[in-house]
């Protein structure tokens, strides 16, 4: 369809009404790939969040946490617990594993990777916390991280730490690096001949900051150091394939930006580490290298599972470069409006390539928690408080979604310029 039809189309229905009487992958579909450059793009996007029930009490921006689903994947998953709940225990029994299998496989082909690498998990903490505790360890081997990446694996390399003698180096990256290689650089520093495994965040949380995953992997497995990247915020945020990274271990969760329904993560493992990974639970009667052997976790909610590919569909029928396009120019939209204000301090790098939707402002002289509770309280403004003294962010973090409006941002813009004055 060109512009001219499209926009047609627009001005006949009204994108927001069509969105509420149809699903948003035949709204899509009738769009060029591209989108134009003028009023349609913003129609468009109001469309998509037309497709999304919110509250009225505030603007979320922090859907860091976890994205909130669009009624269409809602309504996917409601009908997914309905049609397990009439079956109940002979869907477990029956078709459960295969379904999650088919799940999984799917899942490969978005993430990058063979589906024979990937298993669907309950989040990235399990993921990756089953490759930190499960590796091998020897007395003195080391490990590299830095400030910057997620607590619970950082406590869980402590626990590795205390439990086997392991020795973890941490790094601190600066948030406007001059290039990929100084950030590689940084890494390389860490490494000496005892090192066996690097922990890298795909997207800093707190910062929102990309790193050069595929430059670190090379340059680590060049002295014979493994990579575990933690993508709990890249995965259907910015466009990337597994493959192309280089790297042995990756972890996401499924309910940030992929927007499945709560618990659900994934983890991929290069094919000839399979063997060596102790699993969190146990599972016997599988080959050393099935990847399964890793996905034993008890009695869990299948409608989960099957919301994937559901989520799947939808994150297609947006578009993986609009999507990433649309975040990264609402991050842009308020940024540049408060970038250079005195008063306020961006704690997220000024490339707009080293970030996406995530970034992070502190207010001189204000409490992060209390910049928090003044813009929810005074603003009807929902963030979260970042207040990290070893990875020296304080700040509240801004995650607008494919949902959120610029005359939301605009709020947000008017409150932080009367906070800095
Ligand atoms: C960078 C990073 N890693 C890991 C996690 C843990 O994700 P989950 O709670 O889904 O396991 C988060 C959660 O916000 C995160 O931001």
């Amino acid at each position: 369809m060109d512009k001219r039809t499209f926009l047609r189309n627009v001005s006949l229905a009204g994108l927001g009404s069509i969105a509420a009487l149809t699903p948003l992958s035949r709204l899509a579909a009738a769009m060029p790939p591209q989108l134009p450059k003028d009023g349609s793009k913003e129609a468009f996007w109001a469309a998509v969040r037309n497709g999304y029930k919110l509250t009225p009490e505030f603007i979320n921006l922090e859907n860091g946490f976890y994205c909130i689903m669009p009624q269409e994947i809602l309504a996917k998953y409601e009908s997914h617990i309905r049609e397990v709940n009439m079956e109940g225990a002979h869907y477990m029994r029956t078709v459960q594993a295969t379904n999650k299998k088919a799940a999984a496989a799917k899942l490969a082909q978005l993430a990058g990777c063979a589906a024979d690498e990937l298993i669907i998990t309950r989040n990235t903490t399990e993921s990756l916390d089953m490759i930190i505790s499960g590796m091998d360890w020897k007395e003195g081997d080391e490990a590299v991280m830095a400030h910057q990446d997620y607590g619970a694996m950082l406590d869980m390399f402590k626990q590795v730490a205390r439990r086997h003698g392991v020795v973890n180096k941490l790094v601190s990256v600066p948030q406007d690096p001059e290039s990929d290689e100084e950030i590689v650089r940084l890494y390389a520093n860490a490494i000496t001949p005892r090192t066996r495994l690097l922990m890298v965040s795909h997207m800093i949380n707190i910062t929102g900051q990309i790193l050069p995953i595929r430059k670190i992997c090379d340059m680590a497995h060049s002295r014979g150091v493994q990579v575990m990247v933690d993508g709990a915020h890249a995965l259907a945020h910015i466009q990337f394939a597994i493959r192309d990274l280089h790297c042995d271990y990756y972890g996401a969760s499924l309910h940030k930006w992929l927007s499945v329904p709560l618990g659900a993560g994934m983890l991929y493992v290069r094919k000839d580490h399979i063997g060596r990974i102790w699993p969190l639970f146990a599972e016997e009667g599988r080959e050393k290298n099935d990847i399964l052997r890793l996905n034993h976790t008890g009695t869990h909610p299948p409608a989960t599972d099957l919301t994937i590919a559901d989520a799947m569909n939808y994150y297609h029928s947006i578009g993986a470069h609009r999507k990433e396009e649309r975040l990264r120019y609402l991050r842009n939209y308020w940024v540049n409006k408060v970038l250079d204000l005195p008063g306020l301090v961006l704690n997220s790098p000024r490339n707009p390539m080293r970030s996406c939707a995530i970034a992070n402002v502190g207010v001189t002289g204000m409490r992060p928690a209390d910049l928090a509770t003044t813009l929810l309280q005074r603003y009807k403004i929902y963030t979260v408080a970042i207040d990290n003294k070893a990875a020296g962010v304080h700040g509240v973090r801004i995650t607008p979604n494919i949902y959120t409006s610029t005359a939301e941002l605009d709020e947000l813009v008017r409150a932080l310029r009367e906070l800095a004055a």
